[in-house]
């Protein structure tokens, strides 16, 4: 670390992004003490958790970071004032999810926690603290944060914890974040880049100090506060574009015979298209894809875009349509009806390797089959049953859901089996004891397209694969 004088990191938020960006900093800067606050008591308490199955995020490789860490220089807890008090550097690292009331409702996001956070910030922060935005804003968030900072309410604070030195002030700084669960351990440690905005020289150098401890300096970008808000947004329209793209071509290949998987590599294989994020699927899921697009449309249609506007709006679009579409086909297949019938649902994370269900494809699926009268019956490696159940709430009797604890339960008499996470282990499973306990004809929906197509109709199944 090149400025001896910081210490003190706070992170508000010990979520997704909080608690794995915030022990990938500690483990790499073990000379600074990292305090990750949450008023999520449940939360905190599994993140000390001493059985660390029950950490409250499961992603490959933090286990090992957290052993080596917690209670050295990583801590968590609940002590969100004690700990901004003593703060160098607070990042803030809490949800931004879409607004469901009020102006913007549907597309704008709630910045009700970020406010809280700069309103506790200003009250409890002593000496020049610098703050950075970690979670995913709308452009000029810093405005409302800088305007909030330097409200009088500071002095309440100041008076409250009887503190002798008034001397507060603060810098602002933009640090969006680009993990992407299931894989959020490597993408921190080694990041295709780091992006910093700012306005001040100081502050950007501290946090890029900070980073410089295991990425290249070269990876480091730093632009203005501005550039580097609107940034974060336009990367996941990017990415979230591109799989709207493919998604809407598997529909043509299932009209005219080609292959999405033999497209896919095709027009991948151009350097300048290039062949990440070309996976066909039900459609993207997770916190953010959706959000930060509908964010960046209604931005859009502030500035009086509205052209713009409706270019981005069809990228959720075609997602909404993709998992209707998927919807449709294994009703169809089914003889136009799912009544009496019994579904099994292979896969309820938003994608393999996580346990986030966020906006996850499985459940617009599930609700649109059990609407048509299914019994659905799920299997996932890494949800609880407590959380399938949760995203059914209000919309479903509870007598059509089951939660399994093995892929094999979940089919036993049903009449099809809907893979919707591509979790690996659905590859290996024992699919001919699986054809034997399912009603025929029995049929396998495999919307991520990974499955052996061949194989599976060798035993009998019958195939219905996206986009072939
Ligand atoms: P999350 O819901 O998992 O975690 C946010 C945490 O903040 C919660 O535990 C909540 O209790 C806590 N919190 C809210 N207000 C608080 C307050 N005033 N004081 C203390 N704690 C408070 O959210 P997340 O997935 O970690 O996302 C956080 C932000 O990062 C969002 O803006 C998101 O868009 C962005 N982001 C998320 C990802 C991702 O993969 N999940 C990736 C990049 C960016
Ligand atoms: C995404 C971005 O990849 C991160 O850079 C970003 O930081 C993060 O959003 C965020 O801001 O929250 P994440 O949502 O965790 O990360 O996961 P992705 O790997 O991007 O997958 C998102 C969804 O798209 C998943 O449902 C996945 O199955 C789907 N997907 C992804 C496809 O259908 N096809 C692909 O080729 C890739």
């Amino acid at each position: 670390m090149k400025n001896k004088f910081i210490k003190n990191i706070c992170c508000i938020g010990a979520g997704y992004v909080g608690g794995p960006t915030m022990s990938v900093i500690a483990f790499n800067c073990p000379e600074l003490r990292v305090d990750v606050v949450d008023i999520n008591k449940e939360r905190i308490e599994a993140w000390n958790s001493e059985d660390f199955s029950k950490l409250p995020i499961f992603e490959p490789g933090l286990e090992d970071i957290i052993k080596k860490c917690r209670g050295v220089n990583l801590f968590f807890s609940n002590n969100v004032e004690e700990s901004i008090s003593k703060a160098d550097i607070i990042f803030i690292s809490v949800n931004t999810p879409t607004k469901k009331k009020g102006i913007g409702a549907g597309f704008a996001s709630d910045l009700k926690w970020v406010e809280s956070s700069a309103r506790q910030i200003a009250k409890f922060a002593r000496n020049h603290t610098v703050v950075v935005e970690k979670s995913t804003l709308p452009v000029k968030t810093a405005e409302t944060i800088k305007s909030i900072l330097n409200s009088s309410e500071q002095n309440e604070g100041i008076n409250k914890m009887n503190i002798q030195n008034n001397q507060k002030s603060f810098s602002i700084v933009s640090n969006p974040e680009f993990l992407a669960e299931g894989t959020a351990i490597n993408d921190l440690q080694k990041p295709d880049r780091v992006l910093i905005g700012g306005e001040d020289h100081y502050s950007i150098d501290l946090i890029s100090d900070i980073y410089q401890n295991w990425v290249d300096k070269e990876k480091i970008i730093t632009t203005n506060l501005w550039s580097s808000e609107l940034s974060k947004l336009v990367s996941n329209a990017f990415l979230a574009q591109r799989i709207s793209s493919i998604n809407s071509i598997s529909a043509i290949c299932e009209a005219t015979g080609a292959n999405i998987n033999e497209v896919a590599k095709a027009i991948g294989t151009d350097t300048r298209i290039g062949s990440k994020f070309l996976q066909p699927g039900p459609g993207f899921g997770g916190s953010c894809f959706k959000k930060d697009i509908l964010n960046l449309v209604y931005l859009c249609k502030f500035y009086g875009l509205n052209e713009v506007a409706d270019y981005w709006e069809q990228v959720v679009d075609i997602n909404q349509w993709q998992q209707n579409r998927i919807s449709s086909l294994v009703i169809r297949n089914l003889f136009g009806t799912l009544s009496n019938k019994k579904l099994a649902v292979y896969g309820f994370s938003f994608k393999a390797n996580t346990n986030d269900t966020r906006e996850s494809p499985s459940i617009n699926v599930s609700i649109n089959l059990l609407q048509e009268g299914a019994k659905l019956s799920f299997y996932d490696p890494k949800v609880s049953e407590k959380q399938i159940l949760s995203e059914f709430e209000n919309n479903i009797n509870e007598k059509n859901v089951l939660v399994n604890n093995t892929a094999l339960k979940a089919a036993e008499g049903a009449d099809a089996i809907i893979v919707l996470t591509e979790w690996e282990e659905f590859n290996h499973l024992d699919w001919e004891d699986i054809f034997k306990i399912m009603r025929k004809p029995a049929w396998v929906f495999d919307t991520r397209v990974f499955l052996d197509k061949q194989y599976l109709k060798n035993i009998g199944f019958k195939v219905w694969s996206l986009g072939t």
